[in-house]
């Protein structure tokens, strides 16, 4: 069977697909919890298996999603229901994706409402002098009507968004504002790396103590490679779906894959000298960055208003994260459900909702004394899309690239030797090292083997 042709809308080019891929890529992922997993998971030890996991997990379910979704041109749902005739019980790929992207939507939405929160308290600080402090952070995080207005803010923006359409919305808005959002990042790491005793910070993030790595570490760095890409739960098939028929899988992803990173380590560059240099504490908790993102700047001539830039920065970043979130379901409602799309958007938009009220006021307000599992609503939302559902769906992802998809088909999207060698490799890895490595850390994290 040869790819479909249909007249959805596709990304215009190799150039628009890469911007757009790492749009849905870079978000809070990258400034907010690669910087406070790494603290709260000791450092170097975790760094070094995120980026083994992005390597050698990550990036081969990156080239399987990207094949299956431009093979199949289809939503994640009816791409995997179809990928293998006979076989519809892998549509179960793209529901539990729609679970994930629900789970995360609710904490997602928390978060990107603090930025957008800081982005106006930074400029009244900015104005009155008085500085962003930790309580500034525990008073928004832990409040009621304040986070749940920005949250409310943040979903009706990306949800209009969305409405507006693929190729129109998602492009734009990812395409030309990320290089500035580096540039800063990179102005924070210079800052960051000549305050007195910043060397601490650096030797934190890339000094591995091997001994830290244990079956819990592991499977939060593999979540995180997942979260981190946009993986596992069909974002990266329905994104597939758009990529135009020249564009090279595996350079294209390989591409993302680093770009991503990159911006990761930035963030950790700027973050942990400042949190050693200036005496806080690694294991910050969520609140790492907007406690030490106003310290880094306090130390510059204008940092007020960089502090706010960041943050608006921050938040554009977020929003090409969250319109790729909000894609799954709403891609699946208009072609399977024959909704319209800015009737789907509201449809998901309020699901999001309910699940993100949940999670905004187990933070301190009304439900943080509500435990399921041992966890807040927000650490189980995290730990149940990062930690379960996404690993999980990685796992069914490479079993049906890897092992049911043809050889033939599966090389037909990614490349053939000798032009393109890596294309029997990639297989390779797709089909043996990845889901071993997967189901392996999955057991140990959850407790049920140990490993060493
Ligand atoms: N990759 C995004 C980030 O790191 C989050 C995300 C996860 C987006 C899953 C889409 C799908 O912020």
């Amino acid at each position: 069977m040869t790819s479909r042709t249909t007249n959805r809308d596709a990304f215009a080019s190799t150039l628009g697909a890469f911007a757009a891929t790492l749009g849905s890529a870079v978000g809070l992922g990258n400034i907010w919890k690669f910087p406070y997993l790494t603290g709260s998971n000791g450092g170097a030890a975790f760094v070094l298996a995120y980026l083994l996991a992005v390597a050698l997990v990550g990036l081969p379910v990156m080239v399987v999603e990207h094949a299956i979704g431009r093979r199949m041109r289809l939503d994640a749902v009816r791409a995997y229901e179809k990928v293998i005739p006979g076989q519809r019980r892998w549509a179960i790929i793209g529901w539990a994706g729609m679970a994930s992207a629900l789970l995360i939507m609710a904490f997602y939405t928390d978060v990107a409402g603090w930025v957008f929160a800081y982005v106006f308290k930074s400029i009244a600080a900015a104005a009155t002098g008085a500085p962003l402090t930790p309580e500034t952070f525990g008073a928004l995080a832990g409040g009621t009507w304040e986070p749940l207005g920005w949250q409310v803010a943040v979903l009706v923006l990306t949800c209009g968004i969305i409405a507006a359409g693929v190729s129109k919305g998602i492009e734009k808005v990812t395409k030309t504002l990320m290089p500035l959002l580096l540039v800063l990042l990179v102005i924070c790491d210079v800052r960051a790396l000549t305050l007195p005793g910043a060397a601490r910070g650096v030797a934190y993030l890339f000094q591995p103590d091997l001994g830290k790595i244990t079956g819990t570490v592991l499977l939060s760095a593999l979540g995180l490679a997942f979260f981190k890409l946009s993986l596992g739960m069909g974002t990266m098939t329905t994104y597939g779906s758009y990529l135009p028929a020249e564009t090279r899988i595996v350079p294209n992803a390989a591409r993302v894959a680093l770009a991503d990173t990159l911006v990761s380590l930035l963030a950790g560059l700027a973050i942990f000298p400042t949190v050693f240099a200036l005496g806080g504490t690694p294991a910050g908790g969520p609140g790492l960055l907007f406690n030490t993102i106003p310290l880094v700047f306090a130390k510059m001539p204008f940092g007020g208003l960089f502090t706010a830039l960041f943050f608006v920065l921050a938040a554009i970043a977020t929003i090409g994260a969250m319109v790729s979130l909000i894609e799954v379901p709403v891609a699946f409602l208009v072609e399977k459900g024959h909704v319209r799309r800015p009737a789907a958007a509201v449809i998901t938009g309020a699901i999001m909702l309910a699940l993100g009220v949940l999670a905004t006021l187990s933070q301190g307000s009304v439900l943080s004394g509500v435990k399921l599992f041992g966890k807040s609503f927000f650490d189980l939302f995290d730990f149940l899309s990062s930690n379960v559902l996404l690993p999980v769906g990685g796992l069914a992802i490479a079993v049906v690239g890897g092992w049911l998809l043809s050889k033939d088909d599966f090389l037909a999207e990614v490349g053939r030797a000798p032009k393109a060698w890596y294309g029997p490799v990639v297989r390779h890895v797709v089909r043996y090292l990845a889901p071993v490595a997967i189901l392996l850390i999955l057991l140990s994290g959850l407790g049920v083997i140990r490993l060493g």
